[in-house]
């Protein structure tokens, strides 16, 4: 009987509890032990009761939980040798033949580098005398698939990560809030939201909300950004707006590769100096309440489709398969190779000219706004 694991690993994203419940069910449903690893890659080094036999029951009500309800973590000892090398020998005392892992781009990268070691991490195991040669006779190919869950949509070669529908949804929810007391005083908001590499948060609300302006880390500012962003704003208040709302992703920065913070862009807002823009301005950093709470019905789905897929892979995979990860493409859940993802998204965040970008979006950024 195969036994099936699953972990969550690195920031936590709305819909991972669909994915750990699906891949659970799925798993008991082929007739396979289903387990799961707590706390991710931590369960893995310190084993014992963080690898746990999970039952049918064991993950009722998970769909409509926020979090992971098995816990995450940024594992340090699982980036080094000595921490893999606990790792594989927990999972083979545990008796686990495959892991499915549910994080972003890092966490998956770890898994695949798990794998490539996976034949030398044995050997050490046996030539140390920790494990024998008959313990690891049916482990010789370590069987890894790769679910993405981040609120970034961070990751190349899929629409969407699993909980950044739910992120984008709580952010528009919160803009709109902003957006009533800002109109009231005729205020200016400078919105801080997630995305330390990846601007698809800041861009997505932006449109989603008609923001004045959006910051992002993929298309740094000019050096006079100051000057295209009054100009905008500007031009908005005489068309009789009465609330200014800028939105600024957290990795957001100029061509220098200097951040552009929510409190330069509230100075210039408020500047009461000759032809400054002297708005009444006020910065929200929405922080972790857009990773937090429940998924949208997108990420409960895409979670559970997904899942369901993990499994179906791991138990189709051969020694020869490359490591996978499960995408979503034009709607269709598919397998993917992981690697050649990571690099492309790599090459993808690299910084965008102001035409290139125009034309990706298919709209200039600064006439859409509310
Ligand atoms: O998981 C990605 C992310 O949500 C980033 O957008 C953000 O910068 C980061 O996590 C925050 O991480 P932490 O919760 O560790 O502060």
């Amino acid at each position: 009987k195969k036994k099936i694991a699953v972990m969550t690993s690195g920031g936590d994203s709305p819909g991972m509890n669909a994915v750990v419940r699906a891949v659970v069910r799925m798993a008991i449903h082929m007739g396979c032990d289903a387990y799961c690893v707590y706390e991710g890659y931590e369960g893995l080094v310190q084993g014992g009761d963080l690898i746990k036999r999970m039952q049918w029951n064991d993950v009722r009500g998970w769909l409509s939980e926020g979090g992971t309800l098995i816990g995450t973590a940024r594992c340090m000892a699982f980036y080094e040798r000595p921490g893999r090398l606990v790792a594989a020998k927990n999972m083979i005392l545990h008796g686990i033949d495959a892991l499915i892992i549910c994080g972003g781009d890092g966490s998956l990268t770890g898994a695949d580098k798990f794998r490539a070691e996976w034949p030398s991490l044995l050997e050490e195991l046996v030539a140390n005398g920790q494990l024998t040669k008959e313990q690891i006779g049916p482990y010789q190919h370590l069987n890894i698939v790769g679910l993405v869950g981040s609120i970034d949509n961070d990751l190349s070669g899929t629409d969407a990560t699993i909980g950044c529908y739910s992120a984008l949804a709580r952010i528009c929810e919160m803009v709109d809030y902003i957006e009533a007391t800002a109109s009231s005083h005729s205020r200016a908001f400078v919105i801080e939201v997630m995305g330390r590499h990846c601007g698809w948060l800041a861009l997505m609300a932006g449109v989603a909300t008609g923001a004045d302006f959006v910051f992002i880390p993929e298309r740094p500012r000019d050096r006079d950004w100051k000057a295209d962003m009054s100009t905008v704003v500007r031009r908005h208040r005489e068309l009789g707006k009465r609330k200014t709302i800028v939105i600024v992703a957290e990795g957001a920065r100029d061509k220098d590769g200097t951040k552009i913070t929510p409190e330069e862009i509230k100075d210039l807002l408020a500047d009461k100096s000759e032809g400054g823009l002297a708005l009444d301005t006020r910065i929200t950093t929405l922080g972790h309440v857009q990773r937090g709470g429940t998924a949208v019905s997108y990420d409960r789905t895409l979670g559970t489709l997904q899942g369901v897929e993990a499994v179906r892979a791991v138990l189709e995979a051969t020694p020869e398969t490359e490591t996978c990860f499960i995408a979503i493409n034009e709607n269709k859940i598919v397998r993917k190779p992981l690697m050649k993802a990571v690099a492309e998204t790599k090459e993808l965040s690299k910084a965008v000219d102001a035409k290139d970008f125009e034309k990706a979006m298919g709209l200039r950024d600064t006439e859409f706004a509310d």
